[in-house]
């Protein structure tokens, strides 16, 4: 186990370029399944989730080949048809090759996906997707895996019942070889599924989004190599906008893709946080004289995303007056306020009147865990000092280090593994603004 040594109360300042979006580099490396052509990805970010996804398609039958944040890879032996529990138990991504297996293979194995543990999170809309275009799936209690067959999958009108980002992807690399036209309603708007749908079409895939959340897909015979790359990282973009604001400091970010941060940037002024827009992919976060408090729901696209709202409460800890934050797409993201707290932050659990759970929220209401609230309140400002911190997932990994770096005094993190999944080199990177972070193996 790694953990963080921060010694916190120095204003992080300089210039930063934000690394290639996870949750797009996943999902194109499952796409890489679909063509027995060489693909090259560049702008990967090299964290551990890229490497065992990488492991992921090299079991089933692909060569990736790395040249610094530039991928190869091309199908080169008869790869297995099963992804294997030790991998896809570690990567909730490992479950997005089902579609291209069935559609190429006609058969899937894959143990339940695993992941960042926010909540059930089943994949239930997108075997239900997947059935109406004609596989069979059978999920084995006794050996904890999906099993699936298809002898030809079949274009399909589907409804998502409910918002899911990753369902709409598996269902997309589904699509694309299948027969037929499919359309996709209620489909998820995020735009890490429209730099999936780019690098498709790349490949000779005939996709286009006809309405916010509307796909259509013409399934095509096969698909060709392709060279494509990877759009910048928004939640990056969102922790150093943050680090910026916390500290007291000022950050340049390259690579910014603040266009799509629009809730975000806006918000983050209105609560007295600076941003300014310094060229097409540069954006300028800085702190503010003083912070107020404000009151989010999280959304799916384009509403105020789930994954900001821990590093967001950090923030609120400094404003003036009482925020409050309302979770609606997973059952339980607040593991990180134990930890704040255990740093002086001053939060209480709420529980949000809602009318009818089961339609406002987006995971299942059946899903919910007794006992759990999904909303907390802030109050603020308080003087964070340090403290020895857990972390559980990797949000609310980068949520404890902004709040270390944002305290008095020298905080230890543990469980920095979660953080290594989806940040790329994270500590050296805030040491370049000036952070006192060292990462050290923890003593036995
Ligand atoms: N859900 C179901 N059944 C399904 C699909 C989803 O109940 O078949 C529930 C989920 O459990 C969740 C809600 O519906 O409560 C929304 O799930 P969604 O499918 O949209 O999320 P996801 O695809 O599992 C992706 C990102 C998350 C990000 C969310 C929201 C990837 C690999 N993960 O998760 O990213 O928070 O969309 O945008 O793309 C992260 O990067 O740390 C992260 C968790």
């Amino acid at each position: 186990m790694e953990t963080f040594l921060i010694h916190g109360g120095r204003p992080l300042s300089g210039e930063v370029a934000v690394s290639g979006a996870k949750n797009a580099a996943l999902k194109a490396l499952a796409a890489t399944l679909l063509t027995d052509k060489e693909v090259e990805l560049r702008n990967i970010p090299d964290i551990a989730d890229v490497r065992i996804m990488c492991d992921v398609i090299r079991t089933l039958g692909m060569t990736v080949t790395e040249r610094g944040k530039v991928l190869r890879i091309r199908r080169t032996h008869e790869g297995k048809k099963e992804v294997p529990l030790s991998l896809g138990a570690r990567l909730r991504t490992s479950s997005m090759v089902l579609g291209p297996l069935l559609a190429r293979y006609g058969e899937a194995v894959i143990p339940n996906p695993g992941g960042c543990r926010i909540g059930a999170r089943p994949i239930d809309r997108h075997i239900l997707g997947l059935t109406k275009m004609g596989a069979a799936v059978r999920y084995d209690p006794h050996d904890g895996y999906f099993h699936a067959e298809a002898s030809r999958l079949h274009g399909v009108r589907y409804r998502f019942d409910k918002n899911t980002h990753t369902g709409t992807e598996t269902l997309l690399l589904a699509a694309v070889l299948a027969e037929g036209e499919t359309v996709l309603e209620n489909a998820a708007a995020e735009v890490e599924i429209d730099d999936l749908i780019a690098f498709l079409n790349h490949m000779g895939a005939k996709i286009r989004r006809t309405k916010t959340r509307e796909i259509v897909i013409h399934g095509v015979p096969s698909l060709n190599g392709a060279t494509h790359s990877i759009m910048s990282d928004r939640n990056e973009e969102v922790t150093f906008a943050l680090a910026a604001c916390v500290t007291g400091g000022d950050i340049v970010v390259r690579n910014s893709c603040a266009r799509h941060l629009d809730v975000f940037t806006k918000l983050l002024g209105e609560c007295g946080g600076k941003v300014e827009r310094v060229g097409p992919e540069t954006t300028r976060y800085a702190a503010g004289t003083g912070y107020r408090p404000s009151h989010i729901t999280t959304a799916p696209y384009p509403g105020f995303m789930t994954d900001w709202q821990a590093p967001w409460a950090v923030l609120m800890t400094q404003a003036h007056g009482v925020s409050t934050i309302h979770e609606t797409v997973f059952e339980s993201r607040f593991s990180y306020v134990a930890e704040l707290k255990k740093l002086g932050a001053d939060i209480s659990f709420f529980d949000p009147p809602v009318r009818d759970p089961e339609r406002f929220y987006n995971f299942n209401w059946a899903d919910r865990i007794q006992g759990y609230h999904q909303g907390i309140r802030i109050s603020g400002p308080t003087r964070l000092h340090n403290g020895i911190l857990e972390i559980q997932d990797l949000r609310a990994g980068a949520t404890v280090v902004l709040a270390a770096l944002a305290a008095e005094g020298e905080s230890m993190v543990r469980g920095v593994e979660q953080i290594d999944r989806g940040y790329e080199h994270i500590e050296i990177r805030l040491r370049k603004l000036g952070a006192g972070i060292t990462r050290r193996k923890e003593d036995v």
